[in-house]
């Protein structure tokens, strides 16, 4: 497939270097211009363009920006054909993104990330941590393979969605519609706790809409609190151990 992925971040590093590896046609963009993207993002062959050729003339768009940054992506969006599929990684952190009123009053990000595109999305590889994506993906049928929920309301996208999650090392789960994705959000018990298919049912059925803000903002006060002294920087694993005792 031709994929354009916006933003080369902590994940779309990894989207970029796993899709291109699989042997998909990939572009990707950041905001500052082609010039400014690291090798390493495409040392699988995928090619650094601007963020408006990113997403003109391919199959799957996948935006890979914080989430607060998606309006000013949105007019690109705009002219993207409803036959492309468009997957978002997202993720609300009042912290980062500034508080987004409709979402603090209860809307499902993925929803309020459709009613800003005007168009649907896919929801995937939002609730999976940037070290274990980056470190602990596996081939299908691997024991122990890591799941990835995968939200849609079209039956094609969710497909498309699934099968790219997999071809990036992880189990894809089908989580549903995406007025179902708050299950999948940061605060409940599947969203960066790393578990296997079987045990990512019982997650999404656990999740708690009212508990899940406040574990979230307990989550980042706890990595704030250890992070950056330079002597007490947590390893990769912190924050999966801290994420399932907080969420699950
Ligand atoms: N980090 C995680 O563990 C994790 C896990 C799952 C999901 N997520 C979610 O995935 C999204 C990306 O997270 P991340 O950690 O990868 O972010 P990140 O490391 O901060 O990277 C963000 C990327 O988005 C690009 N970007 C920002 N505004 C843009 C614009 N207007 N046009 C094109 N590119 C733009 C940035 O480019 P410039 O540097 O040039 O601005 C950068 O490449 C967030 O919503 C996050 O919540 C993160």
């Amino acid at each position: 497939m031709r994929i354009g992925i916006l933003g080369v971040g902590h994940i779309g590093k990894t989207l970029s270097q796993r899709l291109s590896a699989a042997g998909h046609d990939v572009k990707v963009a950041n905001s500052r211009g082609p010039d400014t993207i690291d090798a390493d993002v495409l040392g699988s062959g995928a090619r650094a363009v601007s963020a408006a050729e990113a997403v003109v003339d391919v199959d799957v768009v996948i935006l890979s920006v914080p989430l607060n940054r998606l309006p000013q992506v949105a007019p690109l969006i705009s002219d993207v054909p409803a036959a492309t599929v468009v997957i978002d990684t997202s993720n609300y952190y009042p912290a980062r993104d500034g508080e987004i009123e409709a979402i603090e009053r209860g809307q499902v990000e993925s929803l309020w990330v459709v009613e800003l595109l005007g168009r649907p999305v896919v929801k995937a590889w939002n609730a999976i941590g940037s070290d274990s994506f980056a470190s602990k993906g596996k081939p299908a049928g691997s024991p122990g393979r890591i799941a990835v929920p995968v939200a849609a309301d079209d039956e094609r996208d969710r497909k498309v969605g699934m099968g790219l999650v997999e071809e990036t090392g992880f189990d894809a789960v089908d989580a549903g519609t995406l007025a179902e994705s708050w299950r999948q959000q940061p605060g409940t018990p599947c969203y960066c706790t790393d578990l296997t298919r079987e045990e990512m049912m019982g997650a999404l059925a656990a999740a708690d809409a009212a508990r899940s803000p406040k574990r979230r903002d307990l989550a980042v006060a706890a990595i704030m609190e250890r992070v950056g002294d330079g002597t007490t920087n947590p390893d990769a694993e912190y924050s999966v151990r801290l994420h399932r005792a907080l969420f699950m």
